[in-house]
């Protein structure tokens, strides 16, 4: 028996987040937004994260939508809730993947056998996470991003739009990699990587 889906975050993350939704099963959805009422895809738009605690009432799932790796972690860490995973039936997840509690996984991504990914993650459309990877909490994997075989990302890091990382790559945490990036030496955390080979953003 599916509950009454929250998601926070009423803009176009959200979408994508209600129609993963939708396929797994969830009939009754709703949106909190701090910054736009009205409804999102036609789901109510019912209030602000100030009210989330009010509508935790047991019967309730909740998910962030929002792309930001630092706003996902402090609502998550600010409201204790029934935080819930969401797979598109289409992603392909492997052998013994681990995925975390709030973590979403979009269309037609690939994690393969063993990664690990943290909790409040997203990875996002067509993201492809090899064979025995480390995702910390928070991460974000854009689009069409592929981490070879054992690469580790730090929390709250996020892989751009198409970016690739070399096998057996360490990458820090609160770290962005550029759209179209390619990491193929290990990065210690902190900055903004961009480029072929990818190197600090100046
Ligand atoms: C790398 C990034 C964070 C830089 O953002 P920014 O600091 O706002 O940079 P700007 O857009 O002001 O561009 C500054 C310069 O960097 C260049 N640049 C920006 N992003 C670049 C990238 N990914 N690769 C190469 N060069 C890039 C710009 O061309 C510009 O160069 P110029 O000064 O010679 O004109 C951003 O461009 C990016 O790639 N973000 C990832 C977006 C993404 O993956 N979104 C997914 C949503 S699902």
């Amino acid at each position: 028996m599916y509950k009454r889906l929250v998601i926070i975050g009423g803009g176009g993350h959200g979408k994508v987040i209600a129609d993963i939704a939708l396929k797994s099963g969830y009939k009754d959805i709703c949106f909190v937004d701090d910054n736009v009422g009205g409804d999102c895809m036609g789901y109510p738009i019912i209030g602000k994260s100030c009210n989330l605690e009010q509508l935790n009432n047991g019967e309730t799932d909740f998910v962030i939508a929002i792309g930001d790796n630092q706003i996902r972690k402090r609502i998550a860490e600010q409201h204790k809730l029934n935080w819930v995973t969401l797979v598109h039936p289409s992603a392909q997840i492997a052998y013994g993947v681990q995925i975390g509690i709030g973590s979403v996984v979009m269309a037609g991504a690939v994690i393969n056998p063993e990664a690990m990914i943290g909790q409040h993650c997203i990875i996002n459309t067509c993201a492809v996470i090899e064979h025995d990877n480390q995702l910390g909490d928070y991460v974000h994997v854009s689009p069409n991003a592929t981490l070879g075989g054992t690469v580790h990302v730090g929390s709250c890091t996020h892989i751009g739009i198409g970016a690739t990382v070399r096998n057996n790559i360490s990458i820090g945490e609160n770290t962005v990699i550029g759209a179209g990036a390619v990491v193929v030496k290990e990065i210690s955390g902190g900055g903004v990587y961009i480029g072929i080979p990818a190197h600090l953003k100046t």
